[in-house]
């Protein structure tokens, strides 16, 4: 994938990558012991020079962010550029927003759109792509939520580990913020406190599952952890990181404030300075010359980078402009957006909407008349067009006659319902209300409070009062409150941002055209009151072991809507639990399958969820957690049988004292279920672990 200049010097760099093996990294030893100290230090930064820094104020993500790279050796530099929506450069293609994808519960799914997002990054002049944020939100209302696929380790591990399959085959992954990055505003300077358990159990587990899959590169973040900036956090990058997980590739900085210092980051397994070279270069090669920064640091570096670009330089390919925002890749972008959508409620069959018993149908807010595809900092994609839900609506409403209404007087938009049979309010955030926070820029950030505005609420609230059919649709990329209305309403769609054909995969759920099969990546909760205390201008924060569900388990509090809840359009039934065997050894494993059947008359996929409890554990544990999941299509009619494949060390805790994982010798519980809802597990059963 990388081309290396022919240079007399290439030559070594094509046998470096024509090799394998323990044969690679002998010539990248003897490449490395033939630098010069100058060339070293070089490969490990940013090249980002003024007028491309002019460039970018103008216009972020103009190209591609250089690194390293020389052509006297005939090494190439790398090309990074961001994602997860799509590519940032140029026109891609939009899809729905991380959060939104994490809904879908899609392996398969989440591996197609990072092929394309790789294809189109390569077509663009990338090969090395930051699209992978498996980020945990400890609190919903973190602005970034919406780039992150949700709020369960287990959930999170294996998305973002499909994003890097699929990305792969293309352009090297970035798996970002490593670690603990999860409040927007004060993510500069706040200092996670953290216990090693906790670290290890809830907060790494997902950027372990994405090294395992053999990520090219990890980005550190921008705060500290127990008291060390992320870049220069030698416990996080060389302990962890390098060290327990065995991670081969490079580690390279979040931008401009990612990098603190450097005697510090170096000795701290930083490899790569982004997007310039300020504390590295020259600066590095004087702490290595005094003698604070041993030069077998700036080798292991090196090594590092040159193994990693090797890796992946061999992955040719031809990749034309016409692939970016191509027919297959918009179609992809459709068939997620449609399959993102979750309904939260639907009460007396007022979803779907049937156009032959419809007249007139009318489309409320100023939301539904935008092409709203999430935040607009680093993450931002300019798709080509994006269909806004009225468009999207209009072009599947066949005879049904569609208006609009901006909603800004809720007494007008009561009144342009009143003889109308159904009303759409399209409510929720935009860039301007969440998303990345850039100190010049007054947008994004964190959402503290997630109601929505009052002049939403009172908007539904006149809506509701005039029709019985008052279908709610929430655009946001994370968790919102719904108490304050809830009631008032029969039908609530979550839209988030749902990219370029967010539109058309509304308007497909809404008219029946596609039965909504998503299901909710974090828990939406009843009041603000029921998270964990959130402070986004915060200096140091502690985070502790409970979040999301298993906060909610643990203290028994009731959420509007649960982790893994969603409806359909279509009744599933469980049955027949088969659990392999009742014991199993401390590295064994089982298999246990399940039957879900479709007893409407509509196929769907449904999100099937197995999640596991510890009755017996002798030390404090969740009620229960996420180990599992699968999606399976159904015809009506039709039974299917899911099956899951547990490790016992998928059942392991981390034991500090010992600095190990252990697996307790006990009876678990095991529940298949439709989501975390305790009524909503349908199956359940045990097993030992000898
Ligand atoms: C963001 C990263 C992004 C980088 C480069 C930073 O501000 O935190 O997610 O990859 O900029 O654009």
């Amino acid at each position: 994938m990388i081309v290396g200049r022919k240079s007399e010097g290439g030559k070594g760099w094509q046998a470096v990558v024509e090799s394998e093996g323990e044969e690679r990294e002998r010539r990248i030893a003897a490449m490395v012991a033939g630098m010069s100290l100058h060339d070293k230090v070089r490969e490990m930064a940013g090249t980002t020079n003024l007028l491309k820094q002019a460039v970018m104020l103008i216009r972020y993500n103009r190209f591609p962010f250089l690194a390293g790279g020389n052509r006297r050796l005939g090494i190439p530099p790398l090309r990074f550029t961001d994602g997860p929506r799509g590519v940032a450069l140029g026109r891609s293609t939009c899809f729905p927003v991380s959060m939104a994808r994490g809904a879908t519960f899609d392996r398969d799914l989440e591996e197609r759109i990072g092929e394309a997002m790789g294809i189109e990054a390569r077509a663009q002049g990338s090969d090395f792509f930051g699209g992978v944020c498996v980020n945990l939100p400890r609190h919903p209302g973190w602005g970034r939520a919406q780039e992150t696929f949700g709020e369960d380790p287990c959930l999170l591990g294996e998305m973002g580990a499909s994003m890097v399959r699929g990305l792969q085959r293309h352009v090297m992954a970035c798996v970002k913020h490593y670690a603990c990055n999860s409040i927007e505003e004060s993510r500069f300077f706040v200092d996670v406190r953290i216990d090693e358990r906790t670290l290890r159990e809830v907060y790494l587990p997902h950027f372990k599952r994405c090294v395992d899959e053999g990520a090219a590169g990890v980005m550190s973040a921008y705060n500290k952890v127990s008291g060390w900036y992320c870049a220069q956090n030698r416990h996080l990058l060389r302990d962890i990181l390098k060290g327990d997980w065995g991670f081969a590739g490079l580690v390279m900085s979040d931008f401009l404030w990612g990098t603190r210092s450097t005697v510090y980051a170096a000795l701290g397994g930083l490899d790569i300075e982004m997007p310039l070279r300020r504390y590295f270069g020259r600066r590095l090669e004087r702490a290595v010359r005094k003698g604070t920064v041993p030069e077998k640091v700036v080798d292991e570096a090196v090594t590092r980078i040159l193994r990693t670009k090797a890796r992946f330089a061999k992955r040719g390919g031809v990749y034309p402009r016409d692939m970016i925002a191509c027919k297959e890749h918009v179609d992809l972008a459709f068939e997620s957006a449609c399959r993102c959508m979750v309904l939260l409620k639907n009460e007396a069959g007022t979803l779907p909407l049937r156009r032959d018993e419809l007249k007139r149908l009318v489309v409320i807010g100023k939301l539904a008349d935008r092409g709203n595809i999430g935040d607009k900092g680093s993450s931002r994609v300019r798709p080509p067009y994006v269909v806004t839900p009225l468009q999207g609506i209009r072009a599947r409403a066949g005879s049904v006659e569609v208006d609009h209404v901006d909603g800004e007087d809720p007494s007008l938009a009561a009144d342009a319902v009143s003889d109308a049979d159904a009303a759409v309010v399209v409510v929720g955030f935009t860039a301007r209300d969440e998303g990345e926070s850039i100190p010049y820029m007054k947008a994004g950030g964190d959402r503290e409070d997630l109601g929505l505005r009052d002049s939403d609420i009172a908007l539904i609230k006149a809506v509701a009062a005039a029709t019985d059919r008052c279908i709610v649709v929430l655009v946001a990329g994370s968790a919102v409150l719904t108490a304050d209305w809830r009631d008032e309403v029969p039908a609530i769609l979550v839209a988030w941002y749902a990219g370029m054909e967010g539109g058309n995969g509304l308007a497909a759920v809404l008219f029946g055209d596609e039965n909504p099969c998503g299901k909710l990546p974090v828990v939406f909760p009843e009041s603000n009151g029921q998270l964990p205390f959130f402070d986004k201008k915060a200096s140091s924060v502690e985070y502790g072991y409970y979040h999301g569900y298993r906060l909610f388990d643990k203290e028994g509090e009731e959420p509007a809507f649960p982790f893994g809840y969603g409806l359909h359009y279509t009744e599933y039934q469980y049955s027949n639990l088969r659990v392999s065997a009742r014991e199993m050894g401390a590295d064994g494993s089982i298999t246990v399958k399940a039957d879900i059947s479709n007893r409407g008359d509509m196929a769907g996929c449904e999100i099937v969820q197995l999640y596991v409890g510890y009755p017996a554990s002798g030390i404090d544990r969740p009620l229960k957690e996420l180990k599992g999941f699968d999606c399976v299509r159904v015809e009506p009619g039709e039974t299917r049988t899911v099956s899951f494949e547990l490790a016992a060390r998928d059942l392991a805790y981390y034991d500090v004292s010992a600095g190990a994982w252990r697996v307790e010798a006990a009876e678990y519980d095991i529940f298949i279920g439709s989501s975390s809802r305790l009524s909503d597990l349908r199956l359940e059963g045990t097993f030992r672990v000898r």
